[in-house]
């Protein structure tokens, strides 16, 4: 009966060509990807500045995993606190600007802890949210139990009528991405943070596509615009630039204690293996002097969407190294995507729910490790389909 259930509704999401299926990947994914047996260049992966399978982090891996082996076998609370997990935190806290940091298994467990601990034992709180925020930071209002109030996607008037709106409350806490995930486009950055003064929100901002990627030595989006001291909360995750895993909060050292006491995704987890721990240490030493990497990417993205734009590809607002492609049907993204593949090129077709409906994309995601030659064979693919579609 109950399987009957669930057969019933993932026939409902072939039909709809929205069930999703997992792809076996034959390697260590990189700016090239084995499916099946067969080589593709890979714009599917979140790697942006190249450091998956770096050898000089790989082999100070080698020598780590003799130190601190491979797991933290509890939760921090418990005897899983291992002296290099605050040695992480401090040079993370250092590295945004802020005074603590705390250290999580995943970003996603960080988004979903942080909101809802933050939230859920205040009286009189709500969420003052942009509408395409991701499902991490959708997942953690949502467990917070309190009042969602959603903006326009990066929608300043938008913003400031929701605040306006969310007056009487006794705490607004105001969530954005700096680069939203799916679109590549920013948050104005400034005009955000004086609006939450204005209104006296508590300010989060998610940084997990622009750390490594923008600002000083890649310390992300708050430090472009210096803003850093003014944000209340800044996340991180370390699963994307530094291609490990694991996520991070930022803030006051009386937050972080808070989060400590009462954030669930925390405290009931085993800790951030002290193994990737120390090698987040050795990639931020490495982030910090990787200008040469952020300038490659910053070119890739800059030759690639003015090709996009020539060929008359709807790239929404990009301004990143995140290009979507919006084919906005699901029907159109999947020949896209079976297009590309046939080239040897991977970009999977992205969907709702993960986007809204009739903006189904192909995402493209760019790294350092991206070759001229690479994006030149997108480009002669991408031309080839409009070609192709231009003559049916
Ligand atoms: C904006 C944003 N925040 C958080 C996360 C979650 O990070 P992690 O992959 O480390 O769980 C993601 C992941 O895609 C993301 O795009």
């Amino acid at each position: 009966m109950f399987n009957k259930l669930l057969s019933q509704q993932l026939s409902e999401m072939e039909n709809s060509g929205l069930k999703r299926f997992l792809r076996n990947v034959d390697c260590s994914p990189t700016s090239k990807i084995k499916l099946q047996g067969k080589d593709f260049i890979n714009f599917s992966s979140n790697n942006y500045l190249d450091l998956a399978g770096d050898k000089e982090i790989e082999k100070k891996a080698i020598n780590i995993i003799k130190i601190y082996g491979l797991s933290a076998t509890s939760s921090r609370l418990v005897s899983g606190n291992i002296s290099v997990h605050k040695g992480l935190e401090e040079k993370l806290a250092l590295f945004k600007n802020k005074k603590a940091c705390l250290v999580y298994p995943s970003g996603y467990q960080t988004n979903l802890g942080v909101i809802s601990a933050l939230i859920s034992y205040q009286k009189d709180a709500c969420i003052i949210m942009d509408k395409l925020n991701h499902a991490s930071i959708w997942d953690g209002a949502k467990l917070s139990g309190s009042r969602i109030f959603v903006y326009k996607h990066c929608d300043m008037n938008s913003l400031e009528k929701v605040l306006k709106r969310a007056e009487n409350y006794n705490l607004k806490l105001a969530i954005t991405e700096s680069v939203f995930s799916m679109d590549g486009d920013i948050t104005p950055m400034k005009d955000f943070i004086n609006l939450c003064q204005k209104y006296k929100a508590v300010s989060m901002v998610d940084e997990a596509h622009s750390t490594g990627v923008f600002g000083n030595q890649g310390k992300g989006l708050a430090d472009t615009f210096g803003i850093s001291d003014k944000i209340d909360i800044i996340i991180g995750t370390l699963s994307k630039a530094f291609a490990l895993q694991g996520g991070f909060v930022c803030g006051s050292k009386t937050l972080i204690d808070f989060l400590i006491n009462k954030c669930r995704s925390f405290i009931y987890t085993t800790a951030i293996s002290p193994f990737l721990a120390a090698i987040a240490i050795e990639t931020l030493e490495i982030i910090k002097k990787s200008d040469n990497r952020r300038e490659t990417l910053y070119d890739n993205a800059k030759i690639l969407k003015s090709k996009l734009i020539d060929l008359g590809f709807n790239i929404g607002k990009s301004e990143s190294q995140i290009i979507p492609i919006i084919t906005e049907t699901v029907e159109n993204t999947e020949k896209l995507s079976l297009h590309l593949l046939k080239n040897n090129i991977y970009t999977p077709s992205i969907k709702p729910p993960t986007v809204p409906n009739s903006k189904a994309r192909i995402r493209i995601s760019l790294t350092a490790g991206h070759s001229i030659k690479d994006i030149d064979l997108l480009v002669n693919a991408l031309k080839l389909y409009k070609h192709n579609s231009t003559r049916l």
